[in-house]
């Protein structure tokens, strides 16, 4: 008896890992997702830069609602992209004037954060967001001087 149930207990688990991975690449198959980088990015007081983050696969982003925030600041919204605009009003006073996207570029997914005039403070955790697919990435940002 105990033999003969030991032996069930391989193929099993072997089915479970199967179905497992099945389900997994049936639900992610075609579902959008967004990219950032896997390494923090270095930049010094003063340099333009842009903080990394695309839809893949690429779908055009225009008429999407767009959010990056400082998830390491009470997720302060650094800019916001909605009904094909820069909602100013929105953006906190620190990042005035100093963030952008391309229009061109969110033609085809990418949603990189252009950032002019880095400060000392502008160094931390950057959350690049789509409230519609409930997708995010982050971007860690290193700030020397
Ligand atoms: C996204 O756009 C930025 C400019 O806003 C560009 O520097 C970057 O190369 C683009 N990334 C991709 C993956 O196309």
């Amino acid at each position: 008896m105990i033999p003969q149930t030991t032996g069930l207990h391989f193929p099993l688990k072997t089915l479970r890992v199967l179905i497992f991975h099945l389900l997994f690449t049936h639900f992610c198959k075609g579902q959008s997702h967004v990219i950032g980088p896997s390494q923090p990015i270095v930049a010094k007081v003063g340099d333009d830069i842009t903080l990394p983050c695309h839809l893949e696969p690429a779908v055009d982003a225009v008429a999407m609602t767009l959010e990056w925030m400082r998830s390491d600041l009470n997720s302060i919204f650094v800019y916001v992209w909605r009904d094909g605009q820069d909602l100013v009003h929105t953006k906190h006073p620190s990042y005035k004037e100093r963030t952008s996207l391309s229009i061109d570029e969110l033609k085809h997914g990418n949603i990189s954060l252009k950032l002019t005039d880095v400060k000392l403070s502008d160094e931390g955790r950057y959350q690049c967001y789509i409230p519609k697919l409930n997708i995010q990435s982050f971007v860690d940002l290193v700030v020397g001087e």
